[in-house]
C-alpha cells in the first residue's frame, strides 16, 4: 500500500465507455491520484486506452492487475454482471475498491459483497456520481434546511440517445448482464430519490413502451416510506436529459443536471410563470454565467462529478472516514430496480420487500423454496428478455 503522503495508485478493470470517456479524463486534474494500471480482455481497447492516457501497466487478465503490489485501489468498470466476481477478488487481494453502478444484478450478490467487505479493512465506494453534482448537493442542503417544507412529490427524467449511437455496448441491450433503462439508467435516480429526501422506497410500479417488452423506455411511479410520491421516466432511445423537480409545501426546486444555470427555486404559490418569472430567471442566469465559464474549463457541472467522487474517495481512504456512497446504498438502488422490473413484468405494484433476491443473472438463481411463486415467474420473464 502507498504511504499516506504518496499519491494513491489506481488500476482500472474495464476500459470501456465510462473509463475512457468519464473517469480517466477526470484524473488529469487529480494530483492526489496516479492511474498506474489497466485491464481489459479486449486487448486492442486496452492498448488504445493505456496509450491515450499514458498508463504504464496493462493487463489483458484482471487477476494479474489484482496481483500487482503497486496497485492500491481497484476500479471495477465492467458490465454489471461481472462486478461482484471482480470486486470480491479485489478485496481478497487487499485493495481498496471503487465499483461502478449498478452494484450487481442480484441482491444475493450484493449481500455476498457486503459480507466480504465487512471483514476487510479497505474502503469500498459505489460510483453514483450524481451525488457529487454541484446542483444536486445544493438541492439536498436546501431540503435539509427546510426550504421546501414538507415534501409532497418528486418528478424526474433521465434519458439518453444510447441505443441510437454506434458505441452503445452490446450488454446494455440485454437484461441479464444488467442492461436496459430501468436497471442501468434508472438506478441513478433511484439512488437520488433516497439521497435527496432521506426516505426509503416502499412501493413501486413500472410500465415500458409496448415495443420494448420492458427495456429502453419506461415510466415508473413510487411511494416512499415518508408518504412522498415519485414519478420518473427513463429512456435510452431519445435525446439527453437529466432533470429532477422536488415539490414541497413551502416551495419547489427544479434541477437540470446538464445546464449551467440549472437550479430553479420556486417559492410563490399561485404564480403561473410566463412573463411574471422572467426578471428573476434572467437575473439568475446572468449571475450564473461567470461561474459557468470557470467550471466549463473543468468540463462543466456534470463532468466534474467524476473528479469530485474520486476526491471524496481519496479523503475517505486517507482519513479512514466512511465513504459517501456505500455498498448499502448500492444495494438499496438494486433492490428498487429489481422491484420495478418485477412490477413491469407482472403489471402490478410491487412492495420493496418483495424484490427478487436473485435478480437478473443466472449465477444467483434461488434454491427451491427460497422465493414465492409470483416473483419466480416474474424473474423467469426477466431472464428471457432481450431489450429491443
Ligand atoms: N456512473 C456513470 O455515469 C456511468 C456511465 C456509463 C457506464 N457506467 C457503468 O460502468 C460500467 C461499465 O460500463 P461501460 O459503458 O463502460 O461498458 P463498456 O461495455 O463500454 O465497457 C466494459 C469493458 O469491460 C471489458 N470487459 C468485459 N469483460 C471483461 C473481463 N472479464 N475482464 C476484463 N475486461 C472485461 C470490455 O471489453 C469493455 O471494454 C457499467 O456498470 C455501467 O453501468 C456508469
Amino acid at each position: 500500500m502507498a504511504k499516506p503522503s504518496a499519491r494513491l495508485r489506481v488500476g482500472f478493470v474495464g476500459c470501456g465507455r465510462v473509463t475512457q470517456g468519464l473517469h480517466l479524463p477526470a484524473f488529469r486534474r487529480l494530483a492526489d491520484w496516479q492511474v498506474i494500471a489497466a485491464a481489459d480482455s479486449d486487448e486492442s481497447r486496452l492498448n488504445l486506452t493505456a496509450n491515450r492516457f499514458g498508463i504504464p501497466h496493462r493487463y489483458p487478465d484482471y487477476q494479474t492487475l489484482l496481483a500487482d503490489p503497486n496497485v492500491d485501489v481497484v476500479a471495477v468498470c465492467l458490465p454489471p454482471q461481472l462486478h461482484v466476481e471482480v470486486a470480491l477478488a479485489a478485496l481478497e487481494a487487499g485493495k481498496h475498491l471503487f465499483i461502478e453502478k449498478p452494484l450487481a444484478v442480484s441482491l444475493g450478490e450484493c449481500d455476498q459483497l457486503l459480507e466480504r467487505a465487512a471483514r476487510s479493512p479497505r474502503k469500498v465506494m459505489v460510483g453514483f456520481n450524481l451525488r457529487w453534482h454541484r446542483l444536486i448537493r445544493r438541492t439536498r442542503e436546501m431540503i435539509q434546511a427546510g426550504a421546501l417544507g414538507e415534501l409532497e412529490l418528486i418528478r424526474t427524467t433521465f434519458t439518453t440517445g444510447g441505443t441510437l449511437q454506434t458505441d452503445f455496448p452490446e450488454w446494455s441491450s440485454w437484461r441479464t448482464p444488467g442492461g436496459g433503462a430501468l436497471f442501468d439508467l434508472g438506478v441513478h435516480h433511484f439512488d437520488l430519490w433516497r439521497y435527496l429526501t432521506g426516505a426509503e422506497v416502499q412501493e413501486i410500479s413500472a410500465m415500458s413502451h409496448s415495443r420494448d417488452a420492458g427495456g429502453q423506455s419506461v415510466v415508473v411511479t413510487a411511494r416512499m416510506d415518508s408518504g412522498l410520491l415519485v414519478t420518473s421516466i427513463f429512456s435510452n432511445q431519445t435525446t439527453d436529459s437529466n432533470e429532477l423537480e422536488i415539490s414541497g409545501r413551502k416551495g419547489s426546486i427544479r434541477v437540470f443536471c446538464y445546464r449551467f444555470d440549472g437550479l430553479e427555486f420556486i417559492t410563490a404559490p399561485g404564480s403561473f410563470g410566463g412573463l411574471q418569472r422572467l426578471p428573476s430567471k434572467l437575473s439568475a442566469t446572468l449571475m450564473a454565467i461567470p461561474g459557468a465559464i470557470a467550471r466549463a474549463s473543468l468540463g462543466g457541472d456534470f463532468h466534474s462529478t467524476y473528479e469530485a467522487e474520486w476526491r471524496a474517495f481519496a479523503h475517505s481512504i486517507r482519513n479512514d472516514t466512511p465513504v459517501e456512497c456505500s455498498l448499502e446504498d448500492g444495494r438499496r438502488a438494486v433492490e428498487v430496480s429489481l422491484a420495478a422490473l418485477a412490477s413491469e413484468s407482472q403489471s402490478r405494484p410491487v412492495q420493496i420487500p418483495e424484490s427478487p433476491r436473485y435478480g437478473l443473472g443466472t449465477p444467483a438463481l434461488p434454491s427451491a423454496g427460497e422465493v414465492s411463486e409470483p416473483i419466480q415467474s416474474a424473474t423467469d420473464l426477466l431472464l428471457r428478455g432481450k431489450v429491443v
